[in-house]
């Protein structure tokens, strides 16, 4: 059985342009509740922390410059089904790849630029969430 949570990031680029509202908003409108949620910037050591699944990756240092050069906002989200259902809402991680009406497709500028992030498991949704929100903070 699918959970009930996930968990996401407004990225740099999102929150410099202002689209914490409009995201919010479609992230609401989609049927999310917000459990948790914190407006915050991570230092490079945190970025790279939370990414650390990529460190292989041609694109973990660019990743880790990048999700450190700004702040950004973190939330846990309920719903049933969330994690499948998020994925669908942000649509596809390069925007020029995402769906009409999907977040990425109307707010990201790049693939490293992609305004959210969205856990890809239940389990990651527990790791990621855990690490922005203690135990108080997520009941
Ligand atoms: P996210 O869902 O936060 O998870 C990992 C991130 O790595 C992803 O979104 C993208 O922003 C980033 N990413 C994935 N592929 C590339 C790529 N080819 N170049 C730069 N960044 C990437």
């Amino acid at each position: 059985m699918s959970g009930n949570r996930t968990f996401t990031m407004i990225k740099p680029d999102a929150v410099e342009n202002n689209y914490i509202g409009g995201i919010l908003k479609m992230i609401n409108e989609a049927g999310f509740r917000i459990k948790a949620m914190k407006f915050t910037r991570l230092t490079k050591e945190a970025a790279g922390a939370f990414y650390a699944v990529h460190k292989e990756r041609p694109f973990y240092g660019e990743l880790v410059e990048y999700m450190s050069g700004g702040p950004i906002v973190a939330a846990i989200l309920e719903k049933d089904n969330a994690v499948e259902d998020f994925r669908k809402l942000i649509g596809a991680t390069n925007p020029e790849e995402a769906e009409e009406g999907t977040i990425r497709k109307i707010y990201a500028k790049s693939i490293a630029a992609n305004a959210v992030h969205g856990s890809d498991s239940d389990e990651n949704a527990e790791i990621e969430g855990s690490f922005f929100f203690s135990q108080l903070e997520r009941f």
